[in-house]
């Protein structure tokens, strides 16, 4: 008789991966919606609004011209690549190439790309805490090692240079730098960016600068690239960014990295077995958002501004509820330790995770928990949600915890 080896269906490395929990609360979200459950969801990450018109009339015009019914280079439409790079000096005050652009399927596959270029096994990444959930299996992927470093509601969700020299190693290759923050909303200020780009640059580390946020920033607060705050990084630092979130496009999945030539070479040359070319037609469209009119971006903004204030006044009002106010993105983090172990319509939440359990049960309203973003004891609100909708989940937690 042959003996069949024992081995595992699915590898240690992929059976490790745990499911996006952002994307599993939205999706528990939308189904008791379909059931017929009014449930207000603060889960999503993405703008309520429908893409810009000249945009979408932009990839009409691609979708009837044969020209993109084709591949592109792997690493982008060199019109494409021009226009981001025009875009990086623009916005993150660094001149580069369009060599040094690679257009990615998302943030998220950028985010990937980044990680697997730079990490060796046993490398060290340092990651400000809370982080985006995508970020450890990204890291875990690569065989790099997360090293966390915290800061929570009391300071505003921003590290400070004493707390990451804290936790650097020798093994410390790469800092994970996002501002603003999903899912804390934070952002740092220039002085911060350039006190903890310098801290890098003197230990010779990497910077992966996530600014998919970038321009949804209020109160005339910017968020300075830290390659900008501290041109010398120029050499060791790769932007991730995209179309998502400023252009309210997070279904035609364009992002892209900027980085030094070599980096960006090997991350294309991963690209070009992996998924080759992003959609030409979410290329051409990525090309009418970067270089069309950008009023649509500015009334967006403005709408996430009135929002984010009605959201924070009014969970602030809630005993046991600390809500920092973000200065950008369109999330609010909301400290929670203080409404747990205590109990509300009969359930006595003792994590983050109960909490937003008790919420969806009892007030119908969906939000993330923080064991998804790092520590228990948050949660994280959405609120790329109608003011009206907005409101009323508010008012139903106002009710819960009264
Ligand atoms: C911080 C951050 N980076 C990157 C992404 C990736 O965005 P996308 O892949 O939709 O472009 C997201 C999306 O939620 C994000 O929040």
């Amino acid at each position: 008789m042959v003996t069949v080896p024992e081995l595992k269906r699915i590898s240690s490395r992929i059976s490790a991966i745990a499911e996006s929990a952002t994307l599993k609360v939205d999706a528990k979200a939308k189904a008791l919606q379909a059931a017929g459950r009014p449930v207000i969801s603060y889960a999503a990450g993405e703008p309520d609004f429908p893409t810009p018109a000249h945009i979408v009339d932009a990839a009409l015009l691609a979708v009837k011209d044969p020209k993109n019914h084709r591949y592109t280079p792997a690493a982008g439409l060199p019109e494409l690549r021009q226009a981001i790079a025009d875009k990086t000096k623009r916005d993150s005050g660094w001149a580069v190439d369009p060599s040094q652009v690679v257009v990615t399927n998302g943030g998220k596959q950028a985010v990937y790309q980044a990680f697997a270029t730079l990490l060796d096994p046993g490398d060290e990444v340092l990651v400000p805490t809370p982080y985006w959930t995508t970020y450890p299996e990204a890291i875990k992927l690569a065989g790099g090692v997360q090293v966390d470093v915290f800061a929570g509601a009391e300071q505003n969700y921003l590290v400070t240079v004493e707390q990451l020299e804290a936790a650097r190693t020798d093994k410390t290759k790469v800092l994970l730098f996002v501002s603003p923050s999903n899912p804390t909303g934070a952002v740092y200020s220039p002085e911060q960016t350039k006190a903890i780009g310098e801290w890098a640059q003197k230990h010779g580390l990497w910077i992966i600068a996530d600014e998919i946020y970038q321009n949804l920033t209020y109160d005339g607060v910017k968020a300075m690239s830290i390659v900008e705050a501290v041109p010398a990084l120029q050499d060791r630092t790769i932007l991730v960014n995209g179309v998502a979130k400023t252009y309210a496009m997070t279904g035609w999945r364009l992002g892209w990295m900027v980085g030094p030539v070599d980096a960006m070479k090997a991350a294309a040359n991963l690209q070009s077995h992996l998924t080759s070319n992003v959609s030409n037609i979410s290329q051409r469209a990525a090309l009418a958002a970067l270089t069309g009119p950008q009023e649509p971006v500015e009334e967006m903004r403005l709408a996430f501004d009135r929002r984010r204030k009605i959201a924070v006044a009014e969970l602030n009002k809630i005993p046991g509820m600390i809500v920092p106010t973000p200065e950008g993105a369109f999330y609010v983090y909301a400290d929670v330790r203080g409404l747990l172990n205590k109990e509300w319509a009969g359930v006595t939440p003792t994590n983050s995770l109960e909490l937003a359990d008790l919420i969806l049960d009892k007030a119908e309203v969906a939000a993330v928990p923080g064991e998804a973003f790092g520590p228990s004891g948050y949660l994280r609100l959405s609120y790329a949600l109608g003011d009206a909708q907005l409101l009323e989940g508010i008012q139903r937690l106002q009710k819960l915890f009264s």
